[in-house]
């Protein structure tokens, strides 16, 4: 393997090393919320590869789902919407957790100074609207549809007045640190200098990767640093080709392409094609509300059936004065476009939102490896199963991000016990490899390979027919890998997906290693995007059914036997090796 220059200088033992009781990487609803849950007397250094205030997280829009109201909702319906949205593959116990616990964590919110919109039915009620998969109105929002935005402002405010809490903006986390198989801390690199943190605990609560899409809702930050960060390490993954795809993106050039929010269809939108035909009429018992995977595959269905590269989502029945107070964000967004949802329908279509799958957690947010902890999109709680209900991934965050603190309170050591089950069974050994040692002192050694070798003839990967960089950068460059990655993403590994197309994914994916010449974030998010990549596409491959966020063409049906989880842990030879996972039934869960 060929280690990068720049890093090769940076032996740790000469580096200059800070240390902290808690490391927490990422700075979106569930990084703020780690922070601020860790316990009284501990120090905590924030780490985020932006500014605080710049994640994610201030791109959501819909809202939190939660049960506040025992007469017209229950736990019960929450937990089964979740579990029907999930498609057979959520852990029904951390189901049942996260919605029980869902309405504290609102109400410690609404503590911490966020403000959600108000009902005018009575004093400190809160407006609740519905959002697909959801049998009941439960989605409370703040500022209509900025509800990210809202959240982050008032976590953010909450850390600043934290005196034990110390923000590290533009930190990226280049890898985590281990000692004899515990998580010690982890390389940041700032200012263009590898700079090491040492803590007793790691909290990686770095999002999600929707940058692996060519057309997705995630800010360009989100390339799941966290997570391949935690499979170069040894962490084990779950659930790594659960896609969810949200099917009303606004059909503009974009990165990130505007989200419409499914709450304008929560107040009557409607999805039509260029006939003015709604789409999910008959499709779906809960139509234009149906969970997102099945509205995203019959919006693509009804593309392909007429040669289109969009439909329409009209609004134009929600009365003008409620659809500017409700969605004021989308409003904006649409005008700037040229677009008048009161009076013309909405170009939309479909982008990457969210990855189900992720570092797989206990239900205190532990990972594999001891030392370690994940938390919000990064991680895998098993609450999402193939698909996630739509606004629970907010609730997660805050949800998972209480226990955690309370994880660190009660046994600050944090040796185990591991996730019951990760990586055990009909073990596989993969293709993908990534290189390198073990778990080693020296992060720099975890890196993928330097610079791009085309197969003699191919100047450059098949099927491209284009040899200039879309973005800019050569081949075998950090911005030309990012853009082939998102590009062989899209067009084999989307919505819909073939065996033979994610045999050709994974054979493109293979050929392309970055140039690390020069270190610095846009290299290692290039290769953090690969190393998801093949993760994304080798999980695809093997499950050979349909379910959920996953579709595959030549298997369109679920398969029972596929009613496992599959997990992806890296080797010590440095191959991928997958492994699967048993799910209980709720009825197994909880006897
Ligand atoms: C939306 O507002 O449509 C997205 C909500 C979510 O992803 O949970």
């Amino acid at each position: 393997m060929l280690i990068p220059r720049g890093l090769l200088a940076a032996d740790p033992s000469r580096l200059q090393a800070e240390e902290v009781d808690v490391l927490v990487v990422g700075s979106g609803v569930a990084g703020l919320s780690a922070a601020l849950a860790v316990p009284p007397g501990r120090t905590v250094c924030l780490a985020t590869k932006d500014r605080l205030g710049h994640s994610a997280t201030r791109y959501a829009q819909g809202g939190i789902a939660a049960v506040l109201d025992l007469v017209g909702d229950s736990v019960a319906e929450h937990v089964a919407d979740t579990l029907a949205a999930g498609a057979g593959l959520c852990d029904p116990v951390a189901v049942q957790m996260l919605v029980e616990e869902g309405g504290q964590a609102i109400a410690d919110l609404r503590e911490l100074g966020v403000g959600f919109d108000p009902d005018p039915s009575g004093p400190g009620e809160l407006a609740r609207t519905r959002e697909g998969g959801h049998s009941r109105s439960r989605v409370v929002h703040a500022g209509g549809d900025a509800t990210g935005a809202e959240l982050e402002r008032a976590l953010t405010e909450a850390v600043r007045a934290t005196p034990s809490v110390h923000s590290a903006e533009h930190a990226f986390l280049v890898d985590l640190l281990t000692t004899e198989g515990r998580v010690t801390g982890a390389l940041l690199w700032i200012d263009g200098r590898p700079r090491l943190v040492r803590a007793g605990a790691v909290v990686l609560a770095s999002g999600g990767a929707g940058q692996l899409f060519a057309d997705t809702t995630n800010p360009p930050l989100s390339t799941g640093d966290g997570i391949a960060a935690a499979l170069r390490a040894g962490a084990v993954l779950a659930d790594m080709e659960f896609v969810q795809f949200h099917p009303t993106a606004l059909h503009v050039e974009g990165d990130p392409r505007p989200l419409i929010s499914e709450a304008m269809r929560g107040e009557g939108a409607v999805l039509r094609d260029g006939d003015g035909t709604a789409v999910m009429a008959g499709v779906h018992p809960l139509g234009d509300l149906a969970p997102r995977d099945v509205v995203t595959r019959a919006v693509a269905a009804r593309m392909a059936a007429t040669g289109t590269r969009h439909l329409w989502l009209d609004a134009t029945s929600i009365p003008a004065d409620h659809l500017e107070r409700r969605f004021p964000t989308i409003l904006a967004r649409c005008r700037a476009a040229g677009i008048d949802p009161s009076r013309q329908p909405i170009p939309v279509s479909p982008a990457a939102h969210y990855l189900m799958g992720g570092v797989v957690t206990d239900l205190d947010g532990r990972t594999s490896l001891p030392g370690l902890f994940a938390v919000g999109e990064a991680a895998c709680t098993g609450v999402h199963g193939a698909n996630r209900l739509a606004s629970n991934s907010l609730l997660e965050g805050v949800v998972f991000a209480a226990r955690i603190g309370t994880a660190l309170a009660e046994d600050p050591h944090q040796e185990g016990p591991w996730p019951s089950g990760a990586g055990a069974g009909g073990t596989r050994v993969g293709v993908a490899g990534l290189g390198g040692p073990g778990a080693v002192e020296n992060p720099a050694q975890l890196h993928p390979e330097v610079g791009y070798a085309p197969p003699p003839g191919d100047p450059v990967p098949a099927g491209s027919g284009d040899t200039r960089p879309e973005r800019g950068g050569g081949v075998g460059e950090p911005l030309w890998v990012r853009d082939r990655v998102r590009r062989v993403m899209t067009d084999r590994v989307g919505v819909v997906r073939s065996g033979e197309g994610l045999a050709a994914a994974m054979a493109e994916l293979e050929r392309l290693t970055v140039g690390l010449g020069d270190p610095g974030p846009a290299g290692f998010e290039a290769a953090n995007l690969v190393q998801l990549g093949r993760a994304v596409a080798e999980l695809a491959a093997w499950r050979e059914e349909s379910r959920g966020g996953h579709w595959r063409s030549d298997h369109p049906a679920p398969v029972e036997a596929w009613r496992v989880r599959q997990t992806l842990t890296r080797s010590s030879d440095g191959n991928l090796e997958t492994g699967l996972l048993a799910v209980p039934t709720a009825e197994e869960a909880h006897r």
